[in-house]
């Protein structure tokens, strides 16, 4: 088997390279660092390509940038993957503002150009694109909430086990970013339904792992843990810090792709996060990192919340659990924040 991993350098990327070349097959990894270019030297993911490099023995790296159509199309003639992991993206919401372009040639048109060479390829391959809970933009923000000490919930019994697939995804603000990824999921489907490709679409909700280059605009929970063990500020926006995120581990997420892999279902769109039990507040984040290490960031609030954030949300896991029974959660919130912990005193010592 041949998998192909696009963003193969990023949180899920690596965590895919990894998962597969456990089980012996050939990976070929694309990426061209563009989280540097997007966010700086705090972004570069180079570290991550080294240790792949060094943990794997089936795995070749390909410096090839998504939005290169050609390059793209040439690739898959020549390879013929038998399963692409879409993961390469340009992945903050409020990054996109300031690079519209960038921000719609990665993440829609880079996607089309794999989805299109897949068709033309390697029809048969099974195709996962990862998509994210930004689709649904802020009409989430409009259910009714409630206020406990440390966080917000739902206060509807529809949504007592969190957001399902079926939640509109019109009359919303997205931001740019979301509105990009509305396009690359939108055609992900498409190509499932219309061309019959197999493809899958998973929303993420917050994915997270210890080895998420993590900065400010994205990337929450390393970037929260590494803040608070530095003890260097970190800004809250906005909602008191009790917006509400459901955390998963990038392993349960490929765990994720890997059980529909193997059983595919054209087009399908599964909302994929740490689910009610794995949901917590920004404030709740910060106590759980302060218990472990007694360390905790310089807090800033600013009243300002971020364009579009959403106030409340954690995935209502039931379709893919329904569908794949076989795939369960693995990693609690307290584990992934062990982990990240362990790996960031791992990389400074
Ligand atoms: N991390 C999250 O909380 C989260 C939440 C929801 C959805 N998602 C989605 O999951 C996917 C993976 O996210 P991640 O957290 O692993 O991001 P990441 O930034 O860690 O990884 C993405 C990788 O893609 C690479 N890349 C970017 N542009 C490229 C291009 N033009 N060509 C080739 N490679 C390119 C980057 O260098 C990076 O290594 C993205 O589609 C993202 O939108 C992530």
């Amino acid at each position: 088997m041949k998998v192909l991993v696009t963003g193969s350098s990023g949180l899920i990327g690596s965590e895919a390279v990894l998962f597969f070349n456990k089980m012996g097959f050939d990976i070929l990894g694309v990426d061209n660092n563009m989280r540097r270019d997007f966010f700086g030297p705090q972004g570069d993911t180079t570290w991550n390509l080294q240790r792949l490099q060094k943990m794997t023995r089936h795995f070749v790296h390909y410096d090839l940038d998504v939005r290169d159509r050609q390059g793209v199309l040439d690739f898959f003639s020549r390879e013929k993957p038998d399963l692409i992991i879409h993961t390469a993206a340009q992945p903050s919401h409020e990054l996109a503002a300031t690079r519209p372009f960038d921000d719609f040639d990665v993440n829609a048109v880079g996607t089309l150009n794999l989805l299109e060479a897949t068709r033309r390829s390697s029809p048969d391959a099974v195709f996962i694109h990862v998509s994210t809970n930004k689709v649904y933009g802020d009409a989430l923000n409009h259910i009714r909430l409630r206020e406990t000490e440390t966080r917000w919930d739902f206060d509807d019994l529809r949504y007592f086990n969190g957001i399902p697939e079926d939640f509109p995804i019109d009359n919303s603000l997205h931001s740019l970013f979301g509105a990009s990824k509305v396009a690359a999921d939108i055609l992900a489907q498409e190509y499932g339904k219309y061309f019959g490709l197999k493809t899958g679409i998973f929303r993420g909700g917050c994915l997270t792992g210890p080895q998420h280059s993590g900065v400010e605009l994205h990337g929450f929970l390393n970037y929260l843990v590494l803040a608070a063990m530095r003890e260097q500020p970190y800004t809250i926006y906005g909602y008191k810090g009790k917006q509400v995120r459901d955390q998963i581990h990038s392993y349960d997420v490929v765990n994720a792709f890997w059980h529909f892999a193997q059983n595919p279902r054209p087009g399908e769109v599964y909302n994929l996060g740490g689910g009610k039990e794995n949901a917590n507040s920004v404030i709740e984040c910060i106590e759980m990192v302060d218990a472990k290490t007694g360390k905790r960031p310089k807090i800033t609030y600013s009243e300002r919340n971020r364009i579009g954030d959403h106030i409340c949300y954690y995935s209502n896991l039931k379709k893919l659990q329904d569908q794949y029974p076989g795939w369960k959660l693995t990693y609690s919130v307290e584990q992934i924040i062990d982990e990240i912990i362990g790996a960031i005193q791992d990389r400074e010592v």
